[in-house]
């Protein structure tokens, strides 16, 4: 089927290029990806199978720092649904450990793309010769990055960005699309929604939604919470309507009363903000209602919780994560 949005973009006919072109390029050779969940390496992965299915080895390093439900929604999506030959590695005690202790949120980033790295070439080297590498670069990544000469407007701290000094040839398929053509072409292939309509969230995950030292206590309360402003904001159908949101988890505990009880516990901060590129945000006005339901949830599902806040800052001068 042809769609073509009235804007030029013919996704089944620059699919059906795409895949006699890959076909061509990587011929009997095998190609590596590192998928991260995110909607650009999903497309470019399924894609790529397409043009040479097995050959095709698709690596996912759980670092332990997504939200819930996500690794075992890449397992179902990807290996159990689209029959790719992926291969999941949990490196969840590993990147925590590396972690430990740590409080700066600059060096939290780059242990994390650091540690992810050294996973992936240690995996990767199991696996035997393999030429080609594919990669979910996309238009704006090409121009944020300042490659081809364009301005450089920020650096990228992503997981999943690999060294440039590895031995592999690099496959871009989507390097010429938009954010909104590489949508189109995930649901040409038939990927989900939950994958083609992910809302941006950072390469080291919830590791800099944790304000402080990320432990695995941690780690469970902010699964938690966030699991409850995601599946509340879902159920008020307004899913598609913001950009990006998310619960943050600082590491600081105020006085409260449950259950007749002195509770000591964190609070959980709320954030919803509206963007066209990330460089400028705007704070979402939440019907308050709906932001009550999520308060009480949180509160009456989360023992080590005993406060919820809502962040009313636009960016800038705020950023859209806290850290
Ligand atoms: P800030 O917090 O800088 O975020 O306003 C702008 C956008 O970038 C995302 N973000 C990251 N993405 N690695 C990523 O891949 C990172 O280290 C990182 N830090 C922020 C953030 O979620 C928002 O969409």
């Amino acid at each position: 089927m042809t769609m073509d949005l009235g804007q030029g973009f013919d996704v089944a006919g620059y699919l059906t290029k795409e895949i006699s072109k890959i076909k061509k390029i990587i011929g009997d050779k095998r190609a590596l990806c590192a998928l991260s969940g995110g909607v650009d390496s999903a497309v470019a992965a399924v894609l790529v199978n397409q043009a040479i299915g097995e050959q095709l080895v698709c690596m996912y390093v759980d670092h332990g720092l997504m939200r819930q439900g996500e690794t075992e929604e890449i397992k179902t999506t990807f290996k159990d649904n689209f029959g790719l030959n992926l291969i999941l590695v949990d490196a969840k005690k590993r990147f925590l450990g590396k972690l430990k202790g740590i409080i700066d949120p600059e060096k939290k980033r780059k242990i994390i793309g650091e540690e992810f790295i050294r996973v992936f070439e240690e995996e990767a080297e199991k696996l035997g010769k393999i030429d080609y590498l594919v990669q979910g670069t996309i238009l704006s990544d090409v121009i944020e990055s300042g490659k081809e000469g364009r301005l450089a407007v920020k650096s990228h701290h992503n997981v999943g960005g690999l060294p440039e000094d590895v031995d592999f040839i690099l496959v871009e398929p989507l390097r010429e699309l938009t954010k909104d053509e590489v949508r189109l072409v995930g649901k040409e292939l038939g990927l989900p929604d939950e994958i083609v309509w992910r809302q941006p969230f950072p390469g080291p995950g919830l590791g800099v939604r944790i304000i402080g030292e990320v432990t695995e206590e941690k780690l469970t309360i902010l699964r938690h919470a966030d699991f409850i402003f995601r599946d509340e904001i879902k159920k008020a159908g307004l899913e598609g309507q913001i950009w990006q949101y998310f619960a943050v988890l600082p590491t600081i505990k105020s006085v409260g009363m449950k259950n007749n009880q002195r509770t000591y516990a964190y609070p959980i901060i709320l954030r919803a903000v509206s963007s066209v590129d990330a460089m400028t945000a705007q704070m979402v006005k939440i019907p308050w209602e709906i932001l009550e339901q999520i308060s009480d949830r949180i509160l009456r599902e989360i023992d080590q919780v005993n406060r919820v806040a809502y962040d009313l800052s636009s960016k800038p001068p705020g950023t859209i994560e806290w850290e």
